[in-house]
């Protein structure tokens, strides 16, 4: 486990990319970062023309989808949304009742995670209410986590009354409820009464809301057919309570118009998952009628649909996804794997003001990457050329990641815990 209840303290040189919540990004080609106590106390430009072997600096990043009972089986398996489901997911998911397996998984999922670069986020569980507190016993301060409420369609085992979870988060000690979340797994697994029940106690707990929105066809259709009394999908969270600026709904693929109106007048924000998005076949999110819309968004793995833990990777498809179709920037990429997911998690625990930037009070999370090469580097050159590489290399590309003020991963100390 990271020890973080001692934070510490410590500095750094190289060059720095500093995303903010405007979209932009400033770039201190020469920078010494200072931190005291888990938090930056100063970010000075220097005043050289080089730093020999200096790493390009980064935030910490922040991913506010990902189910971390799949990281041990991410990217293994192929297909649309649910037979993926039924015949990969829900079987892994299973081994989750015993607190014993859970803690194994959530020790190995934070090592993964970490050195790739995450330091905080908002995480689907298992359906087992028993592996939240294993979880937020093993994370540190700014990683959030709730069970994936299912009530129906699924095997019997992984079935429970909502209420039944709801009460077992409500029964955690009051440090595990300031980080837990409320997760309905989708529509077609939990019933109308079950999702009422999700929004009276997020509206009675003020904790965060996640879930999975209009990802897949056939997923859609079968929305229909289980909430006839509901306008569309977005209408089946709506009637329960279930948006608003709280709330982080996954994909967000196929909405009309009318969808994209109530999510932007809600303030509901979408988590972009490009890379499960690719994985699954679902489609590509209309980011330009999001953009018009006004709908809050932000870049996230959604591990194991997306097959590799690392931010970086989700910008890289991101650009690729989107090129041809919709204006996608290197810098937005970062902003929204940093800054702008940062701000929402902060909203909830005033220690991460600032989370997802390198800024005097931010958390000090810190990723330093190999510095490009480039005669006249500017952000967007910079991210171009860090983001010029296969899938699999964005996982170990961190060469240190320092979390709250501590070492949390340095290159010489790299395991792989994926199955293979
Ligand atoms: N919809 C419901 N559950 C899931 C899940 O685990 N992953 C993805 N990508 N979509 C879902
Ligand atoms: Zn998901």
């Amino acid at each position: 486990m990271l020890e973080t209840t001692t934070p510490g303290s410590g500095s750094t040189r190289g060059a720095a990319l500093l995303p903010r919540t405007d979209g932009q990004v400033e770039f201190l080609p020469h920078a010494e970062l200072t931190w005291h106590d888990g938090r930056f106390t100063e970010i000075r430009p220097l005043a050289t023309s080089r730093l020999p072997d200096a790493p390009l600096l980064l935030p910490g990043f922040v991913d506010l989808h990902c189910h971390w009972p799949q990281s041990h089986v991410r990217g293994q398996f192929g297909g649309q949304l649910l037979p993926w489901l039924r015949e990969a997911i829900w079987p892994a998911e299973a081994e989750f009742l015993e607190v014993s397996v859970a803690q194994l998984h959530a020790q190995r999922f934070l090592a993964d995670l970490t050195r790739a670069g995450t330091c905080a986020g908002l995480f689907f569980g298992s359906p087992f209410a028993e592996s939240t507190p294993v979880f937020l016993t093993e994370t540190p301060r700014g990683f959030f986590e709730g069970p994936a409420i299912m009530t129906r369609n699924a095997p019997e085992a992984l079935l429970r009354p909502a209420s039944t979870t709801l009460a077992m988060l409500r029964a955690l000690p009051e440090s595990h409820q300031q980080r837990v979340v409320i997760s309905p797994r989708f529509a077609p697994s939990v019933d109308a009464s079950g999702l009422r029940a999700c929004g009276e106690v997020a509206r009675e707990t003020q904790w965060p809301v996640q879930s999975h929105l209009s990802e897949n066809a056939d997923e859609i259709a079968w929305v229909a057919t289980l909430f006839p009394e509901a306008r569309d999908y977005t209408d089946v969270y709506d009637r329960a309570g279930l948006l608003g600026p709280r709330t982080v709904m996954a994909h967000g693929l196929h909405l009309s118009d009318q969808e994209l109106a109530r999510l932007a007048d809600s303030h509901t924000t979408i988590a972009h998952c490009p890379t499960s998005n690719e994985a699954l076949a679902s489609g590509r999110m209309p980011l330009d009628r999001l953009r018009r819309a006004g709908v809050p968004w932000v870049l996230a793995t959604d591990v194991g649909a997306g097959p590799i833990l690392s931010q970086l990777h989700v910008m890289q498809r991101f650009l690729a996804v989107h090129s041809g179709h919709a204006e996608a920037t290197p810098t937005e990429a970062l902003t929204r794997a940093t800054a702008f997911p940062g701000a929402w998690l902060a909203q909830f625990d005033s220690a991460l003001g600032g989370l997802g930037t390198l800024a005097v009070g931010a958390p000090a999370h810190l990723v330093a990457v190999p510095m490009p090469e480039l005669p006249r580097p500017t952000p967007a050159t910079l991210l171009g050329a860090l983001l010029a590489h296969t899938p699999e290399a964005f996982e170990t590309m961190p060469r240190a990641v320092i979390l709250w003020g501590q070492v949390a991963h340095a290159a010489h100390a790299v395991k792989n815990s994926r199955q293979r």
